[in-house]
């Protein structure tokens, strides 16, 4: 089975988020299950530096419309999925953020830089593809790749099926109606099932629309986003597609989020050796400038400081998490105002609570290791990665009940403790009150050391390796193109 999975980011030399990580591990996982699978995605300046040795193999035409000519360039090596590098200098060769420009706003021709990678992607799974490998599969993920199987289906017919995953329905990719000769489409494309979505131009609902079978990233959201509630307005399109979309739960990188072996920790330590644990959490309080209890709880938060993390309700009950003699300990960046709420918040509380503005993975590894708690609580989570690693690591969340968070964490009563199944705490309302409950419960059930060892040991036992939804992403492509 031949795969060609397209993606805007890859970890750990681009990313913004949990794709980033997905398109990382998840290819890795299905060349284990048996698949030929090489990644697109475009070559930007982080990639060039990684792979100084890649070499450009074949050249691509301009597409029309302002969709410039193209390069792939090929890394290959043993094992490891090849990836195809989309070279493009006048599109990606760009510092920083891979969507945002220096001032913090998308670049204007993002329609174009992933209008060609969906351009390229659909090329190369078609039939007119110079590669004389030929995808079985076109794996597109998120509205960057949303016009890939639009593309495949109208422009270049006859190639390969096309999945395409929603890992954020939030992000579609609008754009203004008069893009679209600049994308190289034309009258034809424009309507109601086409790329036309009120009035403007949907790389997703193209996808969604044309896709031959449609995944999210856990069952739960799968089911919430055809609702009109949560489906962002795009419900009724994916309630008319309901029998050709499933969830698959994401997985985690279990070599590179393992508390026994981590390369980014001052300590090691496992399910049956947790002690390493408690040095991490004073190794964090150090770092962090945070007074060195090791009575008080430490939460902990790393995040895109976006509403969707819920993260304004955090730093709504900080003072009185504080009062409750926890610490709390916060790193991520984003949203302007929740930036200066948590640093103002960290200035009223010195030593108890720390905030870090930016993005740093070796930090992120440290708080997940030595914080006590991790703060989630998402007002929605397409899946949620990090209440996994959360888990990995002795550190029950403390989530909402939404999408992949009610998929992955089982809040700790007397039953499920009783059950062997504990292993956080599950929010209802996300309100601030509700949070400050559920807070008070974990700071509780903390004080209990051999509840709280429990509700770790569950955690740590939880199998949340990539090996399971690869064969279920295999499963999914046999069932597209029987072999
Ligand atoms: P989302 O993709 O919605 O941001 P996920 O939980 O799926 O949420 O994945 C987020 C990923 O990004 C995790 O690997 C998390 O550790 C990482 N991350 C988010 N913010 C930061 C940050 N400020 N510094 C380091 N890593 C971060
Ligand atoms: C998105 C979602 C997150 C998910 C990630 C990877 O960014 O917000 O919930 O885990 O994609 O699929």
């Amino acid at each position: 089975m031949k795969i060609l999975f397209v993606t805007p980011e890859i970890a750990p030399w681009v990313k913004t988020g949990g794709l980033g990580d997905v398109a990382a591990a998840l290819p890795p996982a299905l060349v284990q299950a048996g698949c030929d699978v090489r990644v697109l995605v475009p070559h930007y300046p982080a990639l060039a530096a990684a792979f100084p040795d890649a070499r450009p193999v074949i050249r691509l035409p301009a597409f029309g419309g302002q969709l410039p000519a193209s390069e792939l360039f090929l890394v290959q090596a043993a094992g490891t999925p090849s990836l195809l590098l989309l070279d493009c200098p006048a599109l990606f060769d760009r510092p920083g953020n891979p969507y945002l420009g220096p001032e913090g706003r998308d670049w204007l021709d993002n329609h174009l830089r992933f209008g060609l990678l969906s351009r390229v992607a659909a090329r190369l799974a078609g039939n007119a593809s110079p590669l004389d490998w030929r995808p079985d599969i076109l794996h597109c993920n998120d509205w960057q790749t949303g016009l890939g199987p639009y593309y495949l289906r109208f422009y270049e017919p006859g190639g390969a099926a096309s999945v395409m995953t929603i890992h954020n329905l939030a992000f579609q990719g609008v754009f203004a109606a008069q893009r679209l000769d600049d994308l190289g489409l034309t009258g034809k494309d424009w309507h109601i099932d086409g790329v036309e979505y009120y009035g403007h131009l949907s790389f997703l609902k193209a996808g969604l629309r044309h896709a031959d079978w449609l995944t999210t990233v856990s069952p739960t959201y799968a089911r919430e986003i055809q609702s009109e509630a949560e489906g962002m307005g795009l419900a009724g399109l994916l309630r008319s597609r309901a029998a050709q979309l499933t969830g698959i739960l994401n997985g985690i990188d279990t070599e590179v989020w393992n508390p026994a072996t981590d390369i980014h920790l001052p300590a090691h330590y496992d399910r049956e050796h947790l002690a390493g644990k408690a040095q991490c959490k004073r190794a964090v309080q150090r770092e962090l400038g945070l007074a060195e209890h090791d009575d008080r709880p430490l939460f902990g938060v790393v995040s895109r400081l976006t509403h969707q993390k819920g993260l304004d309700l955090v730093a709504a009950i900080g003072d009185a998490l504080v009062a409750l003699a926890a610490q709390l300990v916060v790193l991520g960046s984003g949203d302007k105002t929740l930036e200066e709420a948590f640093a103002a918040l960290a200035e009223r509380h010195p030593g108890q609570v720390a905030v870090r503005i930016g993005f740093s993975e070796p930090l992120a590894h440290r708080i997940e290791a030595g914080a006590d708690c991790f703060l989630m609580p998402s007002r929605f989570e397409p899946c949620g990665l990090n209440q996994m690693y959360s888990l990995a690591y002795g550190t029950p969340p403390l989530v909402r009940a939404t999408g992949g968070l009610a998929d992955t964490v089982t809040d700790c009563t007397p039953e499920t403790l009783a059950a062997g199944s504990a292993n956080g705490f599950v929010c209802g309302p996300a309100t601030a009150e509700a949070l400050f409950d559920t807070v008070c419960r974990a700071v509780a059930c903390w004080q209990d050391e051999q509840n709280w060892r429990a509700l770790q040991q569950n955690g740590m036992g939880c199998d949340f390796g990539w090996a399971q939804p690869a064969q279920r992403y295999l499963d999914l492509y046999r069932s597209l193109r029987p072999q």
